[in-house]
């Protein structure tokens, strides 16, 4: 089978690490895909940080345009974030019948409406799992396993740098300004941070998942957005003597007027499963009402983590790309590929 060429906008944390997991586990995600995943072509402002991350057979260059028209690349992975360009970049891949891979929530949040119509004219796919809850499968939860479902709610902790000061500051008395600088080193804040503090990042990503629980456009400007820049040690410590946690929590839910979409810091009793999410870790509570309250958890920012969700999505278009047109749905999707050399431990 031919393989399915890969171009990739932006190297940076994300960027970075989904190279990196590309190459490292290329033979469980051949196995797994049921075709090979070259990556073709890398576009970035900041050429050096491709070096010792792609092959020298990649092309690497500035040119974001280039990605998007080559010919040979089937998947264009948008991961330069921000809203205006990558807007531009994802319609012309789209006008050029690319299907797209991306993590940016912002984008879709704002422009998801404009950008799925665009893709239904154009019958391509657009795969979003990386832009919810980092390395969290939310996506696929709500659209997959939870399709049998009338959703009632959904809430959660979705912005991974807020969960880590709101963590730092009660655990070990750290100063908001210094545990945000150490989210930023470690690459889990957004590059102007002021999203995951003042809550729009979270909003973002809260904004998508209203429109897959509730099949509603997304609608980011009808949110209500508060974040946790105005809490202090004083806060944190009160509600903790009172048996409480702060966390920062996304909320949708039908109402009777209507979809309510909310984000604001929340007083949670220490003794909730939610209230013991720690540090960069989300969680995302689902009530179904045939599967009751559900709860998905993981690591919901960082490099590795949230490649790990864009991955995922390239596997996905390219099993429906390879798909044998007979079948109605891929059959890689839904069967163990059985085609491991690993060999099987005997029993101790
Ligand atoms: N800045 C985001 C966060 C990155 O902290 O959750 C992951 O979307």
């Amino acid at each position: 089978m031919k393989p399915i060429k890969v171009g990739l906008l932006g190297i940076g944390t994300v960027g970075g690490g989904t190279a990196a997991v590309l190459k490292r586990n290329a033979a469980e995600i051949t196995r797994r895909a049921g075709c090979s995943i070259e990556l073709t072509e890398v576009a970035t402002r900041t050429i050096s940080r491709a070096e010792g991350v792609v092959d020298s057979n990649v092309k690497v260059s500035a040119d974001l345009e280039s990605v998007v028209n080559n010919p040979e690349v089937d998947i264009v992975v948008e991961l330069i974030g921000g809203t205006s360009l990558a807007k531009d970049l994802m319609l012309k891949a789209i006008d050029n019948g690319k299907h797209v891979v991306t993590a940016n929530k912002a984008l879709i949040a704002t422009y998801g409406n404009e950008i799925f119509a665009r893709a239904r004219e154009k019958n391509v796919m657009i795969a979003f799992e990386g832009a919810v809850a980092g390395g969290v499968p939310i996506i696929k939860a709500i659209r997959e396993a939870l399709s049998a479902n009338r959703i009632e709610w959904a809430a959660g902790i979705i912005n991974g740098t807020s969960n880590f000061i709101l963590t730092e500051m009660r655990e070990k008395g750290a100063s908001f300004a210094d545990v945000l600088k150490e989210a930023q080193r470690l690459g889990y804040a957004e590059s102007d941070p002021t999203f995951d503090i003042e809550g729009n990042d979270a909003a973002h990503k809260l904004t998508i998942l209203s429109a897959l629980a509730f099949g509603i456009p997304f609608q980011y400007e009808k949110a209500y957005i508060e974040g946790i820049s105005k809490l202090d040690a004083a806060d944190i410590k009160y509600a903790e003597e009172l048996g409480y946690r702060i966390k920062l929590l996304g909320i949708t839910r039908r109402t009777e007027k209507g979809i309510e979409l909310r984000v604001h810091p929340t007083l949670i009793p220490e003794k909730r499963l939610i209230a013991n999410v720690n540090g960069v870790m989300n969680a995302v509570l689902v009530k179904g009402d045939a599967v009751g309250a559900t709860m998905y958890y993981g690591p919901g920012a960082g490099s590795e983590p949230t490649a790990s969700a864009v991955v995922a999505d390239i596997v996905d278009v390219a099993r429906l790309l390879t798909a044998d047109p007979q079948h109605r749905v891929p059959l890689s999707a839904f069967q163990p590929d059985m085609l491991s050399n690993d060999p099987i431990l005997p029993i101790e």
